[in-house]
This record gives structure tokens, C-alpha cells and sequence, in this order.
């Protein structure tokens, strides 16, 4: 998405200019179920650099968790299949990986922090201990020094009285508490790319906001790339500089955070925009997008968004649009794309293209 390149510890150069840290190429996931095929992921593209923070966005079942534990590969083995893609990480193809080499991947080099904490932590353990298991199963140290550390890790996410706190059990930590907790261990092992699933959706805005900013403040100081994913456009204006707004198994829209929240090109993105709140007077009802996101059993075919769409031709309902991507770059060298047959330039002139960005 932008320019980024630090050469940190033994990583060369080259590997780190200007590649993509992780790249998302053209997947499709599918579950065979009873009912028939879902077709969960329909070409999915996404590129992250080193040290950035993106946002992924979209309604509920239009397949951000999925893409996310597609890239962990913590999808349940043997009920879903990859008919065509690529999910490349510092160049390597994660799904050639088997098990073993993705326990290396995940962890040490990918992190998750899921939307649920009490889903990941471990009820039956204590939070520090929990947190310095982490620590011992990626790194040659001992016990007592995994223990100062995980304590460490509580103090950085302003957890006031981390010894105590380490010596808790999750179910006796405040839900914002728990949050911390699991961003603190998925930082532990200083990974270079983070996903964080709906990682504040439970807590108060108040504390939402608190989580938000620390765990902004911790990614940017360890150059940790963080994919963010969240139904919240205010979240993503707030925490990212780059968003990927998905629809329906597809990514519709991609480019920088200002540029996309101020001009939305696809019109889903637009329609989103306007479901936020502070976008709307106190006399208004809730906006909403009319209709629903499609069953990806029975998708509709073109482009997906279609039978919600008000600006939509013909056209759209047969055949599936292409990423068209703006002419002008903007600043940091990114471009703002959207597959949207609206941005079709019969004459040349409209400054969207159809080429790889
Ligand atoms: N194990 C599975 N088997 C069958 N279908 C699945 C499975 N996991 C996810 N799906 C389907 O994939 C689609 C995308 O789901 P996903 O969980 O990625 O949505 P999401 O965008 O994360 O939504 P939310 O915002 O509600 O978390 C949904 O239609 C869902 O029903
Ligand atoms: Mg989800």
C-alpha cells in the first residue's frame, strides 16, 4: 500500500524494499457444505507493507474473518478448499506451508488478536503465566525472565498494577483488561504483521478508543504491519492509513483512508459511509443499507453489490467489474482503486484506468 522499507535484525535489504510484507492474490475459499459450495472469498487482492496499519471493512458475512484465518491458516482442515490463489508473506507462499511450518509463521511472525478474548485466553491459566508461555515457546529464555517480561508487556499496555494483574485469571480482568491482555501477547514475540479481528467491537466506546490508540502507539514504535479488521468506517478513519473495504467475498475498494473516506468510488463504500452516525442528524433514523449481503451459496452473479446498488446498469448484473484504478497517485505513492463498471473510461479522460496498479 505505501512506501515503507526498514531493514530490522538479519532481514536483507531487498526484502524489504518496497515488497509487500503480506499479499493476498486473487483467493477464492470455498465451503463445501450440505446445503451446496459457499463461496466465501471471491478473489480476494490485499497488499500490507512493513510497518503499516490498514483497515479491512465491510458488513457481517462479507468474509473478513475468513480472509484473516485464511492468512493464518487456522481455517478447520479438510471443510474448505482454495481453488485458485496465493497468500504470499515476505514473498513465500503460506498455503505451500504444512502445519509444522505454519506454528513457525504464526506467532513469531503473525499474530492474531480475535474479537472474543476469552475465546483465545486461556481460562484455566493465569494471565502473566499465559502471556510468558508465549514469550518461552518463541524465545531462548528462562522462566523467571519470561515472567518479567510478560509483567513488562502489562505495564506497556497501561495496565495499572501489571504484577498483581499478571497473577489474575482472565475471568477476574475487565473486559477492556482482557483486551489489553491479548494484545499484549500477540506483541510479545514482536511479529511483524498483526491481525486483529474486530479487536475493541465489545468494549465501550470509551474504552474502544483507549485500546484503539495504544495499540496504534505500540504497532507504530515496533514497525508491526497490522491488518485491522472492523465493521467501523470511524475506527478505520481514526487508526489507518489505508483501507480495504470488502463486499460479498470480494475487496470493491482500496486506497488511502482520506482519499476513499472522502471520495468513495464504489458505490457500496459510499452507502457505508453513510450508515455512520456522526454523518447524520440527531432527527434522522438510522440509515441503513437497503436489502442484504447476498448468501455466497447462491451469489448473485456481476458484481455482487448490484441488486442494492441505485446507480446500477445493466451491465453490472452480467458481468463481474474489474479493479479500475485512479490515474493520479497519491501521497506515499498509493493509488485508489474500486471494481465498479461506473468507472469504466470509454474516452480516457475521466483519470481511471483498468490496469494493474
Ligand atoms: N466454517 C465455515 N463453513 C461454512 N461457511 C463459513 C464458515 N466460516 C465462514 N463461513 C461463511 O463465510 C462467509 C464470510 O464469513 P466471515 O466470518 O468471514 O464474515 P465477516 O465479514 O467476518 O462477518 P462479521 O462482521 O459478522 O464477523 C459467511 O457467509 C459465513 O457464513
Ligand atoms: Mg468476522
Amino acid at each position: 500500500m505505501s512506501t515503507a522499507a526498514a531493514v530490522r535484525g538479519t532481514r536483507s535489504a531487498a526484502e524489504d524494499q518496497n515488497q509487500p510484507l503480506l499479499e493476498v492474490q486473487g483467493l477464492h475459499l470455498e465451503f463445501p457444505t450440505y446445503w451446496g459450495v459457499t463461496r466465501a472469498l471471491n478473489g480476494v487482492d490485499l497488499a500490507l507493507r512493513r510497518g503499516e496499519i490498514a483497515g479491512l471493512v465491510g458488513e457481517s458475512g462479507c468474509g473478513k474473518s475468513v480472509t484473516a484465518m485464511a492468512v493464518m491458516r487456522l481455517l478447520p482442515e479438510g471443510h474448505y478448499r482454495v481453488p485458485q490463489g496465493r497468500i504470499l508473506f515476505r514473498g513465500e507462499d503460506l498455503l505451500a506451508r504444512d502445519e509444522q511450518g505454519m506454528q513457525r509463521i504464526r506467532g513469531q511472525h503473525i499474530s492474531m488478536i480475535f474479537q472474543e478474548p476469552m475465546t483465545s485466553l486461556n481460562p484455566t491459566i493465569r494471565v502473566g503465566r499465559q502471556i510468558a508461555e508465549v514469550i518461552q515457546s518463541h524465545q531462548d529464555v528462562t522462566r523467571s525472565a519470561a515472567t518479567a517480561r510478560a509483567a513488562d508487556l502489562l505495564r506497556e499496555m497501561r495496565i495499572p498494577d501489571a504484577e498483581r494483574v499478571a497473577g489474575l485469571y482472565p475471568h477476574e480482568l475487565s473486559g477492556g483488561m482482557r483486551q489489553r491482555s491479548m494484545i499484549a501477547m500477540a506483541l510479545s514475540c514482536e511479529p511483524d504483521l498483526l491481525i486483529a479481528d474486530e479487536p475493541t467491537t465489545a468494549l465501550d466506546v470509551t474504552v474502544q478508543a483507549q485500546v484503539l490508540a495504544l495499540l496504534k502507539q505500540k504497532c507504530v514504535e515496533r514497525r508491526t504491519a497490522v491488518l485491522l479488521i472492523t465493521h467501523d468506517l470511524g475506527v478505520v478513519a481514526n487508526v489507518c492509513r489505508q483501507v480495504a473495504v470488502m463486499y460479498a467475498g470480494n475487496v470493491v475498494e482500496t486506497g488511502p483512508v482520506d482519499e476513499v473516506l472522502a471520495s468513495p468510488r464504489h458505490p457500496y463504500t459510499a452507502a457505508l459511509l453513510e450508515t455512520i452516525p456522526e454523518r447524520f442528524h440527531r432527527d434522522e433514523r438510522l440509515r441503513v443499507i437497503p436489502g442484504s449481503v447476498p448468501s455466497l451459496l447462491h451469489p448473485p452473479p456481476g458484481c455482487r453489490f448490484h441488486p442494492r446498488c441505485a446507480a446500477a446498469a445493466p451491465r453490472c448484473a452480467r458481468e463481474r467489474p474489474p479493479v479500475f484504478w485512479s490515474t493520479s497517485v497519491c501521497a506515499g505513492g498509493d493509488r485508489h482503486g474500486a471494481a465498479c463498471w461506473l468507472l469504466e473510461d470509454r474516452d480516457g479522460n475521466c483519470g481511471w484506468e483498468e490496469c494493474s496498479p
